[in-house]
């Protein structure tokens, strides 16, 4: 019966119509991935899913926001931050994560852009949302389609401008000091293809005074990331509006 609707839906035009309908069944009893909306990486396991959402946060630093995205979501009941992926050994990042008690994924540039990009990991973890604190490698096109509108990223200053390639850190206080600008901030923004161009969710700025260094300026706005990262994560990933 399937099968003929089908081919007389075709035959009239309408396969789009039944081809939708088709699908929506074939998914309910299991026979294809869930649909497009939910990430990619959800769709084999969807029934096993944990309660609390699953976060992972990439981060290759120091990884203070890490450490306050995760003292935030510590106990929470309906977020939890499940994974940390470094691709820097020896990172700030990694002691944070282990005394925290969560798990660490070290990861290599090879399997990263030209593999799987670790997609087997993260959907062992039944990661469900990426968080980009301070990790400095872009992500490739496989980790971008596998987590449609569930990939975010911080950037230290106020978006469009003062970023892409090679802005980041003491380079980006640096620009935005040498280009006199009166006011930096923050940019909470999901994360495509390109370095720092995916659709901003959040900004938040400061003052720039003739004083600041790049030092200076770098403590005001990690101030910003810390007042507000955590945050916004646990908007985003609870569903709440920003
Ligand atoms: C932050 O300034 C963030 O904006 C940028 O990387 C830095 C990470 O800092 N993407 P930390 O390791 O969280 O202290």
């Amino acid at each position: 019966y399937q099968f003929l609707l089908l081919f007389y839906g075709a035959l009239w035009g309408q396969w789009t119509f039944f081809w939708q309908y088709e699908k929506k069944l074939l998914q309910k009893i299991g026979l294809l991935g869930l649909s497009d909306k939910q990430p990619k990486s959800q769709s084999k396991s969807s029934k096993l899913q944990p309660a609390r959402v699953c976060i992972a946060i990439f981060a290759s630093g120091t990884g203070s926001n890490a450490a306050r995205i995760m003292e935030r979501l510590q106990n929470h009941p309906s977020a939890r931050v499940a994974l940390v992926v470094c691709n820097k050994p020896g990172a700030g990042v990694i002691g944070i994560a282990e005394k925290a008690g969560i798990p660490v994924l070290l990861i290599e540039k090879e399997r990263f852009f030209k593999g799987d990009a670790y997609l087997s990991e993260l959907e062992k973890a039944h990661i469900q949302w990426i968080v980009l604190a301070g990790f400095l490698w872009k992500v490739p096109a496989r980790l971008v389609n596998a987590f449609p509108g569930h990939l975010i990223n911080i950037h230290p200053a106020l978006l469009p401008k003062f970023g892409g390639k090679g802005m980041y850190g003491q380079h980006v206080h640096a620009a935005v000091i040498a280009a006199g600008e009166k006011e930096s901030g923050i940019t909470i923004h999901y994360v495509n293809e390109h370095f720092d161009e995916g659709a901003p969710i959040f900004q938040a700025k400061c003052p720039v005074s003739p004083e600041d260094t790049p030092e200076s300026l770098a403590a005001k706005i990690h101030q910003l990331e810390h007042r507000y990262f955590p945050e916004i994560v646990e908007k985003l990933v609870t569903g709440q509006d920003v």
